[in-house]
């Protein structure tokens, strides 16, 4: 469902984020899509930190709902694009949500797991989460005010199969949002994480391509479907919005039941 015909704009949360601005990495395509349509839809302006341009019609859309969505484009490997990218903004916006969405996938049996492939993904899957709640994580402490959203993964709990670098840093995700609550919960900000089950998206074309894992993984959802990009959004909305004002330091999966199995 495309954020044009999504009833949420007029739902229960609507105008919940009234006029906060929010970054969300990866926001254009894939999950991050969803969340940037779930937080227009709550009331916020959305900034797309991404490779790619922002989608034209995603633009449009938020543009008939008075909000607006603006790209800044930036590569995660690169440590000090992502510092120039930031400061820029700073001085023009004030950023009150951080949603790091991005993330990549390499898969390689781990004993002949390539060590440049080990540090992309922990750059951009880690390393740039934490650089990004730095940055703009400063300025809300310093107001007393923010939200913090991690995306993480059911490898956050679990190990998964050839995918060795993605599970150690997505395993570091859960663990650098606890210790951010730990810092920051008592100075107004709330670092949380949602960990998101098996779902349709680019990141998962191999396993969508091999029919048999792809048979047994759905047979092994209690919800008996994969989950969309909307499934993760409302949640992430909610995470930012003033009822999850005590929820601080929690990983919360949005899997359709997989971990309960
Ligand atoms: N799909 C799943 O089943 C699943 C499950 C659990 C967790 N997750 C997590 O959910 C998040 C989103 O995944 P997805 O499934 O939506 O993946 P996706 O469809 O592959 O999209 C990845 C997103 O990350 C951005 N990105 C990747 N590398 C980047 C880089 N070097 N610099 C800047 N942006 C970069 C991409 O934007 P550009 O290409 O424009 O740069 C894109 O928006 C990830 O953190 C992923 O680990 C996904």
């Amino acid at each position: 469902m495309s954020m044009s015909e999504s009833p949420k704009a007029d739902g229960p949360v609507a105008g919940h984020l009234g006029g906060r601005c929010a970054v969300v990495t990866g926001g254009g395509r894939g999950l991050g899509r969803g969340i940037t349509e779930a937080l227009v839809a709550a009331g916020a302006d959305v900034v797309v930190l991404a490779r790619q341009p922002v989608p034209a019609d995603l633009v449009e859309a938020a543009a008939r709902h008075g909000r607006s969505i603006e790209g800044r484009q930036v590569d995660l490997h690169d440590a000090a694009a992502l510092e120039s990218v930031a400061t820029e903004l700073l001085v023009e916006r004030e950023v009150d949500i951080l949603v790091n969405n991005a993330g990549m996938q390499h898969r390689a049996p781990a004993a002949e797991f390539p060590l440049q492939a080990w540090d992309d993904v922990l750059a951009v899957n880690l390393r740039a989460v934490f650089q990004l709640c730095q940055l703009l994580g400063a300025p809300m402490l310093q107001r007393g005010r923010g939200s913090v959203v991690n995306i993480a993964s059911l490898l956050t709990f679990q190990g998964g199969i050839t995918v060795p670098a993605y599970a150690a840093s997505k395993g570091a995700v859960g663990q650098l949002t606890k210790a951010l609550c730990n810092e920051w919960a008592g100075r107004g900000v709330n670092v949380n994480a949602v960990a998101p089950g098996y779902m349709a998206t680019d990141m998962n074309e191999a396993l969508l391509a091999d029919l048999d894992r792809l048979r047994a993984i759905t047979e092994r959802i209690p919800a008996g479907r994969w989950g969309t990009p909307e499934d993760i959004g409302g949640v992430v909305a909610f995470l930012c919005s003033p009822a999850a004002q005590y929820i601080h330091g929690q990983v919360i999966a949005v899997d359709g039941g997989w971990l309960a199995r």
